[in-house]
């Protein structure tokens, strides 16, 4: 049975969460591999939805195990929040486990993300969603992180806990920003760390033993490919492995059990915060897209950038992620333009170039090259298999398939699960 890997190709939101929910009908085990709450992953069933920051997008398949793996960075309340959330909205959580050794996010965390958002020059500034992410991962790195298993002996934890926050309370004072307050954090930590400690466990455990068992598993990614702390926009990335080889280190998984990489991708571009974004339109044609395609931050509801299709971006995402299926989402939000436009290229300094440069500064001043197509002008949101698309549809995807040398499997033409169809 498959241990499959899913992944974003882009700049994140390519609609992962609807994704797992679909390919988890028949999963087992979700395991969530890296980032944190700075994730939404919105999943609609019928009339309802829902945006998930932690908690795995099987979550609404009963009987699938939801696992959150050694390779999060955590915020203990906001997890708690989320699961509280969930169980009040009928689901069931036992089905929930936190890696013993995820790192967790504090509101120290926070307020230095905040800080260094707040001092860095412009031009620097990440956009970041001011969840903790990069001082957490930075705290692990520099191995004075804190790890869920230590909420297990409250006593010890609240120790290293007040240290820290002792420690990171100097920091704000020598910048003139707000300090915290230890002893009510603490408070609402304790609580947290008690509400989760029934669900903390050695999830590497688990997940080994269901690989060797035959189980079916599918490793959820978080953000995108392009924002990968090493093969993203640099700077303009997030603080982990985004990428399909993140699974392995994120979930404890060994590669040779990797079947495959499932890879979503937006059949357009989008991108929420700073960096390089070579198709962005700052025009009337981008403004649609957002609004037509709703394309607003499902963790912090600010306007994602629009842009047309980043072959190039792209076909270097399949490529480092190894993707074997592409899963195309977004298909219908195309469906009222009169033309499609496609970046087969960048142009850089007169030369053009099928690669995606390295130097993020570079990305920046890339000419994006153009090809056209023809749009089709008709909804496809009530289609259902693949030959029932308009022939300028089929046409699109098999470009963009072509262009990103990978396979299209599924096709979405909106949010809900059954507007899905395999092509
Ligand atoms: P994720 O972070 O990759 O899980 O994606 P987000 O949930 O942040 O953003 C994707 C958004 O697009 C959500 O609002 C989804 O409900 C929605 N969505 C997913 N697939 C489709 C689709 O095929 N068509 C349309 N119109 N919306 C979709
Ligand atoms: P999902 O899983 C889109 C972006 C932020 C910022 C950069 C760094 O829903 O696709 P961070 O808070 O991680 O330090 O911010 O990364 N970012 C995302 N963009 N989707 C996400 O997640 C993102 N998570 C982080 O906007 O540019
Ligand atoms: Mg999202």
């Amino acid at each position: 049975m498959p241990v499959n890997i899913l992944i974003g190709t882009q700049w994140g939101d390519e609609g992962k969460g609807k994704l797992i929910d679909v390919l988890t009908e028949n999963t087992d085990i979700v395991v969530r591999f890296q980032g944190g709450n700075n994730a939404g992953h919105t999943v609609e069933i019928g009339d309802k939805k829902y945006v998930l920051h932690l908690v795995p997008s099987g979550i609404f398949r009963p009987g699938t195990l939801c696992v959150i793996g050694n390779g999060l960075v955590v915020d203990p309340i906001s997890l708690m929040e989320e699961m509280l959330d969930l169980k009040a909205r009928g689901l069931d959580i036992s089905v929930i486990q936190l890696s013993t050794k995820a790192h967790l996010i504090f509101e120290y965390h926070k307020l230095a993300d905040a800080l260094n958002e707040a001092a860095s020059a412009s031009g620097r500034k990440i956009g970041t969603t001011k969840r903790g992410i990069g001082p957490a991962y930075s705290d692990k790195a520099a191995r004075i992180g804190i790890r869920a298993i230590q909420m297990q002996n409250l006593a010890e934890f609240e120790k290293t806990f007040r240290e820290q926050a002792v420690k990171y309370n100097c920091i704000f004072k020598g910048h003139g920003a707000p300090e915290m307050d230890v002893d009510a954090a603490w408070q609402k930590v304790k609580a947290a760390a008690e509400f989760l400690n029934p669900y903390i466990t050695d999830t590497v455990l688990t997940v080994n033993r269901a690989a060797r068992a035959g189980k079916n598993i599918l490793c959820e990614g978080a953000q995108g490919a392009l924002l990968d702390i090493d093969h993203g926009t640099y700077p303009f990335v997030t603080s982990s492995n985004t990428t399909s080889g993140g699974a392995c280190t994120g979930a404890g998984i060994a590669p040779k059990y990797i079947t495959s990489v499932w890879g979503v991708m937006k059949a357009y571009t989008t991108r929420v915060g700073e960096g390089p974004f070579p198709t962005e339109l700052k025009d009337a044609a981008g403004e649609n897209l957002r609004k037509v395609g709703n394309e607003y931050g499902a963790t912090t509801g600010r306007p994602r950038r629009c842009g047309w299709f980043d072959a190039v971006a792209s076909r270097y995402s399949c490529m480092i992620n190894g993707v074997d299926k592409l899963a195309i989402t977004k298909l219908d939000v195309l469906d009222g333009l009169d033309e499609l436009k496609i970046c087969t290229a960048y142009e850089v300094d007169g030369q053009i170039t099928e690669d995606m440069p390295s130097d993020t500064r570079a990305l920046n001043e890339v000419k994006p090259v153009y090809e056209s197509m023809p749009g089709w002008k008709c909804s496809t949101a009530d289609v259902r298999s693949y030959y029932d698309l308009p022939a300028n549809a089929r046409k699109y995807l098999e470009r963009i398939a072509g262009l990103v040398s990978a396979e299209i499997a599924i096709i979405s033409v909106g949010p809900k699960r059954e507007q899905t169809f395999m092509a």
